[in-house]
């Protein structure tokens, strides 16, 4: 009777105990590595992984999968039943926090996941030559990323860096970054980023260089101003050369007929 005034309810009920009984029923328990509850492997950039699953204790044959993360992993035809091997080589930085997951195919409540924690030293990046002009705004972008984090530090001229008004640190576990806004001339030097941790350091160089400000007319306009005025100059002398001509030949003209008039 109480049954059948819930019946959502003992549906649910009906669901969980199916689920119980499924698992009961299968009695089968995976293993990936020998360890049969989820775990985090340690390891580092480049490495070999090999993880083996393995269904124990069942009567029948047990088919199984794998997923990277979502995804499910191409298996061979002989590399699903019972056991099934998977190799992660090499391993890289986008490896890192993904989970490799086990299932039975029979029953996908029944899975062991690995956790990667794939460790690797950061790499600030390529040294760089900035030239700047006074007054323009500039930003100085290391790579920060390494697993675990690393420490960041700013130097400038190989001194700890002091954070002055115009100056802006950014940090994100992917980016660390130095604003300057309207660059000065006392700006001028080697900034340096150094990303320091426990699997190793790197630090990048940038050197900025702060140049006078550009005088406000480019010289380009100056030099077109400059052949206008020359040409405008040269054609009028030209053309006025030319009238000078012509009121010769008409004087000389005139005064030839002035001749023959004689
Ligand atoms: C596997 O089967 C054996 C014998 O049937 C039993 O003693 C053991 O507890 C089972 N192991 C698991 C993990 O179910
Ligand atoms: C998988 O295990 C089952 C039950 O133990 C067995 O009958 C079957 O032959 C095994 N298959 C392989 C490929 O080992
Ligand atoms: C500006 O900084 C650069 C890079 O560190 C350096 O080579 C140069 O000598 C500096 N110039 C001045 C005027 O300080």
């Amino acid at each position: 009777m109480a049954q059948r005034s819930r019946p959502a309810g003992s549906r649910r009920v009906q669901v969980l105990v199916l689920c119980f009984l499924a698992h009961v029923a299968t009695g089968v328990e995976l293993s990936v590595n020998n360890h049969n509850d989820d775990f985090t492997l340690i390891t580092s950039l480049g490495s070999l992984i090999s993880l083996s699953c393995l269904a124990q204790n069942s009567s029948q044959p047990e088919e199984l999968l794998w997923y990277r993360g979502d995804s499910r992993v191409d298996l061979k035809d002989g590399n699903k039943e019972n056991v099934s091997n998977i190799c992660i080589s090499p391993v890289s930085e986008s490896d890192n926090g993904v989970a490799f997951t086990c299932r039975l195919v029979r029953d996908q409540a029944v899975q062991v996941s690995v956790l990667l924690d794939v460790r690797f030293p950061p790499s600030a990046g390529e040294d760089e030559s900035i030239q700047i002009e006074e007054g323009k705004d500039v930003t100085l972008i290391c790579n920060a990323k390494s697993n675990p984090q690393g420490q960041t530090t700013w130097y400038k001229n190989n001194a700890i860096l002091t954070l002055k008004d115009h100056y802006q640190v950014y940090h994100t576990s992917e980016v660390f970054q130095l604003s300057i806004t309207e660059v000065q001339e006392s700006d001028n030097g080697t900034y340096t980023c150094e990303v320091k941790s426990s699997c190793g350091d790197s630090s990048k160089n940038f050197h900025l260089i702060v140049e006078d400000r550009k005088p406000v007319i480019p010289i380009e306009a100056i030099i077109a101003a400059a052949v206008v005025v020359a040409l405008t100059v040269l054609f009028g002398i030209v053309a006025q050369k030319e009238k000078i001509f012509k009121v010769k030949m008409e004087r000389e003209a005139a005064g030839h007929e002035a001749l023959h008039g004689e």
